[in-house]
């Protein structure tokens, strides 16, 4: 029987509590795009957790969201962070959900960047700020990022992007994400390691 194809874990986070979130709604988009490049994909809404603020003392059995939390970015290879620019950075609430976990949800792992504006400029600040966050936290955070602007005419009436270019950025860095992961994955370390010791390789020089 054929081995099932090992497929890396995509997880996307979500700095908008908003019903109707255009953050949301991109992120969708760009995991589409790393389950399209092979990866188990999953969405982290903020809504579906009950969270402290960082710092303050809380007690793990009222609080057990912040160690599922934790677990679930351990597990991922790969993260989408998704934001909307508020005030000129990333939002408060995914400020607080990043303080409440470190190096050992991040360190190493591949991040792609998402951000979301109400104004023509874009959410360009905000992706610069998360992108030192990741820095801080000792992650790969790919060059490439989306950032889409004025918001509120961005999408049409199905949650896809009017602009069809935006859309394909979305899911590249989706793809992406999916695809550094898994090259960067201990997997495929071990294998180039065994390829570069194996005794004899028949498809090499002679
Ligand atoms: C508190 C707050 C601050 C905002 N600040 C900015 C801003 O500095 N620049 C901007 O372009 N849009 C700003 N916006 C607009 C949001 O970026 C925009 O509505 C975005 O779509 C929100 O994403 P969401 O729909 O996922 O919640 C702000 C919105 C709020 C609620």
């Amino acid at each position: 029987m054929a081995e099932e194809r090992y497929r890396v874990e995509v997880v996307g986070l979500c700095g908008s509590l908003k019903e109707r979130s255009a953050t949301r709604r991109a992120l969708e988009i760009a995991l589409e795009g790393a389950a399209e490049a092979g990866a188990r994909t999953v969405l982290v809404d903020l809504r579906d957790y009950s969270l402290p603020f960082a710092g303050m003392a809380h007690d793990p059995e009222v609080f057990p969201d912040v160690a599922r939390l934790s677990e679930r970015f351990r597990e991922a290879e790969g993260i989408l962070l998704g934001t909307p620019e508020y005030h000129g950075s990333f939002s408060g609430v995914l400020k607080n959900a990043l303080d409440l976990m470190g190096f050992d949800e991040f360190e190493g792992k591949m991040i792609g960047l998402v951000g979301v504006a109400g104004g023509s400029i874009g959410a360009i600040n905000a992706l610069t700020h998360l992108r030192s966050v990741g820095r801080q936290l000792h992650a790969w955070v790919l060059p490439q990022q989306v950032s889409i602007a004025r918001s509120y005419d961005a999408f049409d009436s199905e949650g896809r992007l009017k602009d069809p270019k935006l859309e394909e950025r979305l899911k590249e860095i989706g793809r992406e994400v999916a695809h550094f992961s898994c090259l960067h994955s201990t997997r495929a370390a071990d294998f180039i390691r065994q390829w570069e010791q194996a005794a004899e390789n028949p498809g090499g020089d002679q």
